[in-house]
């Protein structure tokens, strides 16, 4: 069964959003966004964004997170704002250079950035360990490297009513062959210490998704989208498919949504760097 969420469709090697997933990818991009963003913002500014730094958010998106970036680092500082795909992103304030970039082929500035985020984009990226080791690099002494991403092994996993839990188990299996590294979240603290950097943290948050709400409708629009094809590939009975349906869109109705996981390190200072 081919499954498309998360930009990666049918059997592509690398992230890809064909022409015709272009609308669907566009509004899930905004739920995602509209989704994440609160948190984001209190996580970065925990961190500390400051007039006059620059910053990188890699892997933009629609760049809400970028256009917030802007605005905290003021007229002075800088935002290079990039995806591999910009057809998504927005129109973007003085400060912000949007650039076209692949993470795991094209180059950063070496020492160049106070902070580096990247919110769902490392788990995408067959190189991830690679693309770290980059980011790293891009960073000034000092400077804070925060990634946020998935852990789905126990979104795929949840007990659900029949028979949603059946539609929901296939689909996700299909959906988690495709992304990359489906539980790279839990795996970039480790990668972060075995670059050196320092003063590590790791927080996960997990959102409970309900219908006609933004941290929901991202996944059952992908429901939704892949009924049809269970029920022509004889997965799913008919009368299952619909029910299954009926189930996820039911008022009450709620289901845990992936774990976000929202890791930090510090690059030492020079002083601090080890001959
Ligand atoms: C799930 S979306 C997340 C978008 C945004 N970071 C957010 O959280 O709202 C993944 C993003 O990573 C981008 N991406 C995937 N592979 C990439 C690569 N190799 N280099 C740069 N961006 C990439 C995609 O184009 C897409 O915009």
């Amino acid at each position: 069964m081919t499954v498309t969420i998360g930009g990666v469709s049918g059997t592509a090697e690398r992230y890809g959003v064909a022409d015709d997933e272009v609308d669907i990818e566009r509004v899930r991009l905004s739920m995602l966004a509209r989704t994440l963003d609160p948190g984001t913002f209190r996580l970065l500014e925990r961190v500390g964004v400051e007039p006059g730094m620059h910053v990188l958010e890699m892997g933009a998106g629609t760049g809400s997170v970028s256009a917030w970036l802007a605005e905290r680092v003021g007229p002075q500082g800088r935002v290079m704002s990039t995806d591999i795909d910009l057809r998504f992103h927005a129109d973007m304030p003085p400060n912000v250079i949007v650039r076209q970039h692949d993470a795991a082929r094209d180059r950063l500035p070496a020492q160049h950035f106070h902070l580096v985020h990247a919110r769902a984009v490392i788990q995408h990226i067959p190189e991830r360990v690679e693309v770290l080791a980059k980011l790293a690099d891009a960073l000034r002494p000092a400077g804070a490297m925060v990634i946020e991403d998935g852990a789905m092994a126990e979104f795929a996993e949840q007990t659900l009513p029949e028979p949603l839990g059946s539609v929901h188990r296939m689909v996700a299996t299909a959906a988690m062959s495709q992304w990359r590294d489906p539980n790279a979240g839990v795996r970039v603290l480790g990668w972060m210490r075995d670059l050196g950097l320092q003063d590590l943290d790791a927080r996960g948050s997990v959102r409970i998704m309900r219908p006609r709400e933004a941290s929901g409708e991202w996944w059952f629009l992908a429901l939704e989208r892949a009924v049809p094809r269970l029920v022509e590939a004889g997965a799913v009975p008919e009368s299952d498919a619909a029910t299954a349906l009926e189930q996820m869109r039911a008022p009450g109705f709620a289901m845990l949504g992936p774990t976000s996981i929202a890791t930090i390190g510090r690059k030492p200072a020079s002083s601090e760097v080890q001959p």
